[in-house]
């Protein structure tokens, strides 16, 4: 398929009533509700993309034996579409979850999809459903694009020759909640690794959150948000939060405070709230690195007053605060604990630069 995609356009004959709507949109939480449509397209050897449709939100027929279920060929995408104050519709930076989907599809043996398609796509979905994107700061329509293997048959000799991607969309508040920012206290995760380098790290695939799960648990029973995922060889270098990134201020009397982020080596996710906020930070005077630290420097330059802030940054976690930190065996606080006035700064402007109150020199918006 091209950029002048033929998608066949099938209304839904009973869309959710404005009224239910609208107290859907009150208070939409995350991922809980869907709108009246979704996006599909089929892939197969023989024909390339094929038989792309807009069509009512529903349910897929699969057989049993189909490959996604049994060996988990599937990878998505994350990304929001924002209201502007004069009620106009914006996406983020839609390219380069193209890029990024495209990525994916290479490590996980998937056909790729032209950019341009794919953002045809997401733009066909949020003009059909464009009633159902919320209003205010921190609130958006979520958008899942994803594609999964279709083959119905258990051979494990080569990849599946079928695939359909299909984009689904929920209105929502950030995932953290839609008020005030709150700090997190996460769960430096020793006995569970996420990724080992040239493993899918990188890759928005099921696996990696799946796998991720038994320790989002230990850190439940633990009285923790969220797990920081650690290093597989020593466990001892700081990677990322599974659907989030990490980024961790020094402020030093006299000196520019310091932003920095894990570099990434392929095994976290490359996230585009993390690189925008890595092209953001200068501007607003702050410098800002990719870097590595271990558990070891981030407790001691907390304990020495350096590193004076944490925060978490991704598509549906926008930048939430990072207060406090916990292991098996220590735990420590991050500054006084409350949000700090940089993340909250960074914050307000990435917020303002998607809902069209602040400045978008690079063109972000579009
Ligand atoms: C996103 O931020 O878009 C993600 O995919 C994270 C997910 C765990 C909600």
């Amino acid at each position: 398929m091209t950029a002048t995609t033929d998608f066949e356009i099938h209304p839904a004959s009973g869309p959710l009533p404005a009224a239910q709507r609208a107290a859907v949109l009150e208070d939409p939480g995350f991922g809980q509700t869907f709108t009246d449509h979704m996006v599909t397209m089929r892939w197969s050897a023989e024909r390339g993309w094929h038989d792309g449709r807009l069509e009512p939100y529903g349910s897929f027929t699969l057989e049993p034996a189909t490959s996604v279920f049994h060996y988990g060929q599937a990878m998505f995408e994350g990304m929001k579409a924002y209201r502007q104050h004069d009620g106009s519709i914006t996406l983020f930076r839609p390219e380069e979850n193209a890029a990024r989907f495209n990525a994916s599809a290479r490590r996980m043996a998937m056909p790729e999809l032209p950019p341009e398609v794919f953002v045809e796509s997401l733009e066909l979905l949020v003009s059909q459903d464009r009633g159902w994107v919320p209003e205010g700061a921190g609130r958006s329509l979520y958008l899942r694009p994803f594609m999964i293997a279709t083959d119905p048959a258990l051979g494990f000799t080569h990849p599946s020759r079928t695939f359909l991607f299909c984009v689904v969309a929920s209105p929502a508040t950030a995932y953290f909640g839609g008020g005030p920012p709150t700090s997190l206290t996460v769960w430096l995760s020793t006995s569970f690794t996420r990724a080992v380098r040239g493993g899918t790290g990188f890759a928005k695939t099921g696996g990696n959150y799946a796998g991720a799960f038994a320790a989002g648990l230990e850190a439940t029973a633990h009285g923790c948000d969220q797990v920081v995922w650690l290093d597989a060889m020593e466990h001892s270098w700081v990677e990322e939060m599974g659907g989030m990134n990490l980024f961790f201020v020094f402020a030093r009397e006299g000196a520019r405070p310091r932003l920095m982020t894990p570099a990434l080596t392929g095994t976290l996710l490359p996230g585009i709230t993390r690189d925008s906020l890595l092209r953001l930070a200068p501007r607003l005077g702050y410098d800002a690195v990719e870097g590595q630290i271990s558990i070891d420097e981030w407790r001691e330059e907390c304990a020495a007053g350096t590193l004076t802030e944490v925060f978490a940054c991704g598509t549906a976690a926008v930048i939430a605060p990072v207060g406090a930190v916990r292991s098996e065996r220590e735990c420590w606080t991050v500054g006084d604990g409350r949000p700090g006035p940089i993340t909250l700064r960074l914050r307000e402007e990435l917020l303002g630069i998607q809902h069209g109150s602040a400045p978008d020199p690079d063109g972000w918006v579009r």
